[in-house]
């Protein structure tokens, strides 16, 4: 299992547990972390799974599609390392990752 610290918008540090095969918008819902609404189920068309990753495990995920980049920049709340979660597989590079739940909208 692959452990990913998450810090909600309430500013609690969590710690969820990821299986390797599956997205970490998946890891984050079935850790619990219910503020990520993951709308769409993952199909990129919704921004509602969005996450800010801490930049030092940046360079440690995949580089984004077009589409993913298309639906962060109609968030208002994107930032320099913002991804869309159900677009990042876990994978044991992820181990100890950092993500931060965005603002929502
Ligand atoms: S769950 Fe909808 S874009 Fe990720």
């Amino acid at each position: 299992m692959i452990t990913i610290q998450v810090l909600t918008r309430d500013g609690a540090d969590v710690s969820v547990q990821g299986e390797e095969g599956t997205s970490l918008m998946e890891a984050l819902r079935d850790g619990g972390i219910d503020e990520l609404l993951a709308q769409c189920g993952g199909q990129c068309s919704c921004a509602t799974c969005h996450v800010v990753v801490d930049p030092a495990f940046a360079s440690n995920l995949p580089s984004m599609s077009d589409d993913e980049d298309d639906l962060l920049d109609s968030s208002d709340h994107r930032q320099p390392t913002s991804r869309l979660s159900c677009q990042i597989p876990v994978t044991p590079e992820l181990n100890g990752i950092r993500v931060a739940v965005a603002a929502e909208g």
